[in-house]
Order: C-alpha cells, then sequence, then structure tokens
C-alpha cells in the first residue's frame, strides 16, 4: 500500500466493530474507532495498539450529529484523510409490540438508522474527497423478519433500503457504498457473553476480511449487497 489508508468504524470498542479493526490494522490500514463508553474505547484502543500504533479512539454516541462531526474531525486533524466509513454501531431490542415501549423503540431506531445517517453525513465530504468506500453493517434481519423483532427488523431493513439508494447516490463520485448482512456472529450483543456455544457462528474477523476483499476489489466492481451466514448450522443436542 502507498500512504497508508485510513478506516472509521463506529460501535468499535467490542464484537464486530472491534474485530473488523484487528483485521484492517494487521492488513495496514490506519483505523479509528469510537462507541459512547470512554473507558471502553480507549480500553480497546489499548488492546489493538499492541498489533499495530496506528489507531485512534473516539468517544461519539451516533445517535448525536455533532457527536459523529467531532469524530470525523478528529480522524481528520490527526491523520488528515478518511478513506473507509463503516457503520456499524447498532444495538438489539426483542420484545413483543404490546411490551415495546416508546424508549425502546426510539433507543433503536435512533441508534441503528438515524445513527447509520449521521455518520455517513459527517463523512460525506472526506469520503467524497478521497473517493472513498463507506460499508454499512445491516443484517440478515435486514431481509428476514422475526418473532419479537419489530423495531430491531424494522431498523434494518431500513439501514438496507438507505444504503442501497446511498449507493446510487454516491457512485457518480467513484464513492463506492456496499451494505454487509450478517446472520449470526459471536459478538457481545444484547449483553451476549461469548462462550465455546458460539463457535458454530460467524467470527468478528470474517467480517473484517469481508471488509478487506471489498476494498481490494476492482475498481469497477461494486457487490452493494452481502448477505452471509455460518456455513453451517448449530449443532441440536
Ligand atoms: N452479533 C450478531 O449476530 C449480528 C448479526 C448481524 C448484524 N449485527 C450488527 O452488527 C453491529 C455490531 O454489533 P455487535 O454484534 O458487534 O454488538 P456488540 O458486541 O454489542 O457491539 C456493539 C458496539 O456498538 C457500540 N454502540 C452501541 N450503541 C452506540 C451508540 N449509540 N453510539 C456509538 N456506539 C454505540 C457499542 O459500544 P458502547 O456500548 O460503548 O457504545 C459496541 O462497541 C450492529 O449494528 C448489529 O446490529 C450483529
Amino acid at each position: 500500500m502507498d500512504e497508508k489508508k485510513v478506516v472509521y468504524i463506529t460501535g468499535g470498542s467490542k464484537g464486530i466493530g472491534k474485530g473488523m479493526a484487528r483485521y484492517l490494522l494487521e492488513k495496514g490500514y490506519k483505523v479509528a474507532i469510537s462507541s459512547r463508553n470512554a473507558t471502553e474505547i480507549e480500553k480497546a484502543a489499548a488492546d489493538l495498539g499492541k498489533i499495530k500504533a496506528d489507531i485512534l479512539a473516539i468517544r461519539s454516541d451516533v445517535r448525536k450529529q455533532e457527536d459523529e462531526q467531532h469524530a470525523v474531525k478528529t480522524i481528520m486533524d490527526k491523520w488528515g484523510r478518511l478513506d473507509v466509513l463503516i457503520a456499524n454501531a447498532g444495538v438489539g431490542i426483542f420484545a413483543p409490540v404490546e411490551e415495546l415501549s416508546y424508549e425502546q423503540w426510539n433507543k433503536v431506531i435512533d441508534t441503528n438508522v438515524t445513527g447509520v445517517f449521521n455518520s455517513v453525513k459527517a463523512a460525506l465530504d472526506a469520503i467524497k474527497k478521497s473517493k472513498g468506500y463507506i460499508i454499512t453493517i445491516a443484517s440478515l434481519a435486514g431481509t428476514n423478519f422475526s418473532l419479537k423483532g419489530t423495531v430491531y427488523n424494522a431498523s434494518k431493513f431500513a439501514v438496507v433500503g438507505f444504503t442501497q439508494a446511498l449507493m446510487l447516490d454516491l457512485r457518480q463520485y467513484d464513492v463506492k457504498v456496499t451494505t454487509i448482512m450478517p446472520g449470526s456472529v459471536t459478538s457481545n450483543f444484547n449483553d451476549h457473553i461469548p462462550s465455546a456455544e458460539d463457535a458454530w457462528k460467524l467470527q468478528p474477523e470474517d467480517i473484517g476480511q469481508i471488509v478487506y476483499d471489498l476494498l481490494k476489489m476492482n475498481p469497477r466492481a461494486l457487490p452493494s449487497k452481502i448477505e452471509v451466514r455460518p456455513a453451517k448450522p448449530p449443532v441440536k443436542n
């Protein structure tokens, strides 16, 4: 790689975000990660910093426009460029609709949908300048609906629709846009504690590898929507 390219990953303190950060750092990218919790994001950066020093931790809540503007400014001040945005931060709440509160609805929509919009808006000028790449992490829940999934399904269907339309808006500027729709991935999603029982699932680094492959693809080719699932179902006892 000539000049090192710069990647910004929202929700990078754990799970898929941290796994993608690790993979891309190992491949020689400079990586900025953000999350709401300053202690957690600093801890993740200290851990990833053992691989390479090209890591930057930023505290940002994607629900707040000004946080995401500040995050991108911090990256530009430090590295002077931004090549890849990965809008990954997301939360899940699963409940029958009669039990779902307005607060829960707003939290999921504000994070998973408005949060992606806030990150994209903040990064847009820099990404257009670098003729870069925007990737959103949606979910198979963006095409398959499930019991108790109303708000999570609504949010991920929205991310898929938003990203596909964004792709049409931006490819005229040589900016590529892809949404990745993973099935089950081992992570801390919904306060899950990873264990040996997660071995059948995709691992966060698998999503990192997909991102890397997208970034390396011939400039004329654009896989705009990627569904990915574990190759084998869980073993039933
Ligand atoms: N795990 C799966 O099976 C799976 C499958 C398909 C799609 N996904 C999607 O993958 C993405 C990452 O999830 P994950 O599985 O890695 O979950 P995770 O382990 O819980 O990580 C979520 C990350 O998002 C951050 N975050 C949450 N709300 C935020 C906000 N308002 N602003 C900024 N950061 C925020 C969290 O940090 P803080 O709490 O410190 O903010 C954390 O770093 C999500 O969009 C999720 O919907 C997951």
